[in-house]
């Protein structure tokens, strides 16, 4: 959970790591509150966590490309574009497949 110390829950981040891949991390905001850096400071938090305390030094991430704020809060976090694109399912569209720009992160 992404925690506001006055909103209360604000929006959610996790990890997928299933055996030998890369860990992904994924998130999302309550609409209500986007736009206020809440997103990148949850994800270099996080962040520093996994280099810290998890001990592991990649992480990769994707963005849906017509969400470019996400991309946005992903390159301020230090990722960059790996250069691939995937097609992902999108929930909020009925598990649409939905181009994805793939991004890696490197402690
Ligand atoms: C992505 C998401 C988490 C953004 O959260 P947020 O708290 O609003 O993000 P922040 O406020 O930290 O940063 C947003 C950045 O995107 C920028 N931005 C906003 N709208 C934009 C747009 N249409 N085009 C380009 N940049 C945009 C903002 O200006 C800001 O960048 P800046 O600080 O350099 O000005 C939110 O859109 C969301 O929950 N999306 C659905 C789920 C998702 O896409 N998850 C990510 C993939 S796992």
């Amino acid at each position: 959970m992404i925690e506001h110390r006055h909103l209360g829950v604000v929006g959610v981040l996790g990890f997928s790591h299933k055996r030998g891949t890369r860990a992904e991390i994924g998130y999302a905001l309550d609409r209500r509150y986007w736009n206020r850096g809440y997103a990148t400071e949850a994800v270099r938090g996080a962040l520093r966590w996994v280099k810290r305390d998890w001990r592991r030094n990649v992480v990769v991430a994707g963005h849906f490309v017509d969400n470019p704020a996400s991309g946005q809060v992903l390159c301020k976090a230090g990722f960059l574009y790996t250069g691939d694109v995937e097609l992902r399912p999108s929930s909020a569209r009925g598990g649409e497949a939905v181009a994805t720009r793939m991004m890696v992160w490197l402690a």
